[in-house]
């Protein structure tokens, strides 16, 4: 039994689904949405929270305030509930309206950015909009989870430790890359583990955080407009890149196996798929992890019409056995 009085204190930390059944390839899938925020972020924001308030940086009168394209800000929406802050999200327009809904449900300010910045991309825009309240303010806390140490730290304290004891033999650990918080915590655990494990990032196509080239993303969670700084890439040893339509289609895949998942799973498992098929994986051990479940995505991801509308009318085969075109690089 688990009882708790605090919503921060729960998370399924050892929960895997083997995907060999599925993908016809071993792959262990650390669950990370079941928690009361529905996503890996609530580990980083609770993390960022607590060391607010241990160093004085929050204090009674203090706001939160926090650029989140969703996941981070219903975190920290139930984080700030449970201790007493306000909460300001900046958010934009790609933000499902279910996850808006939820943080106000939570007593959270939602504000939706709607004008992109001169990159084209929302994030600059709402940056921007994150200092001005700063400025206006001094009540206002910006935690910054794109700078934030908390942000990777939580991870390195808990995910990455919560793998090895499960999986002592590990080989290969795949992470999506958002603001790299868990990409560099685990990186950072397993660097200095008792074995040599290889961490492959998984990135989505159009993002820049490795040196790609810009383009349009709908899938939010991973991908970045600018490079993220608490990015080290020599703690990562490869990068895959995954085309959106590849993720779609992973995502339908598990959906019909009764696993619904978010986007971002559906680019980290297309991307491990296609690197264990490239390597000789047979007696690797790999485990990937799945950062948020799908229900928050049952208007886009889910929904033919807007998957068609904007990946083309093929993209969702009825046998799911199209194999996915992921592009490799090394760190
Ligand atoms: C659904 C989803 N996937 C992946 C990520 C990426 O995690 P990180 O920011 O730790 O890189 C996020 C981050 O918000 C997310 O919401």
């Amino acid at each position: 039994m688990s009882v708790i009085s605090v919503p921060q204190a729960f998370n399924e930390d050892d929960l895997y689904v083997d995907l060999r059944s599925i993908f016809g390839r071993s792959l262990f899938l650390k669950c990370e949405g079941f928690n009361f925020a529905g996503s890996v972020k609530l580990k980083a924001a609770a993390e960022m929270v607590e060391a607010a308030g241990r160093d004085g940086t929050l204090t009674p009168g203090s706001i939160l305030v926090e650029s989140s394209s969703g996941n981070l800000g219903v975190a920290l929406s139930i984080v700030a509930a449970s201790k007493g802050y306000r909460f300001v999200c900046v958010t934009d327009s790609r933000c499902n309206l279910s996850t808006r809904l939820l943080m106000e449900a939570l007593g959270s300010e939602v504000h939706v950015i709607t004008e992109p910045d001169a990159t084209g991309g929302f994030l600059g825009a709402r940056l921007d909009h994150v200092r001005a309240l700063c400025a206006s303010d001094d009540r206002y806390v910006w935690l910054n989870q794109y700078t934030n140490p908390g942000n990777w730290r939580a991870h390195y304290r808990t995910t990455a430790p919560a793998i090895a004891r499960e999986f002592p033999q590990l080989d290969v650990l795949f992470v999506g890359a958002g603001t790299t918080g868990t990409l560099m915590g685990c990186a950072r655990y397993f660097r200095q583990w008792h074995r040599p494990v290889r961490v492959v990032a998984v990135d989505t196509v159009g993002s820049v955080t490795f040196g790609g080239a810009p383009g349009p993303r709908m899938i939010p969670g991973l991908g970045m407009t600018i490079r993220p700084p608490l990015l080290d890439v020599s703690y990562v040893d490869e990068v895959v890149r995954v085309h959106e339509a590849d993720a779609i289609r992973a995502c339908h895949r598990l959906a019909r196996r009764g696993f619904l998942f978010g986007g971002s799973t559906g680019t980290v498992v297309s991307g491990a798929m296609s690197w264990l098929a490239e390597h000789d994986a047979a007696e690797l051990t790999a485990v990937a992890i799945a950062p948020d479940l799908g229900e928050r995505y049952l208007e886009t991801i889910y929904q033919t019409n807007w998957v068609e509308g904007i990946y083309g009318k093929d993209v969702l085969p009825h046998d799911f056995n199209v194999p996915d075109q992921a592009i490799h690089q090394t760190a």
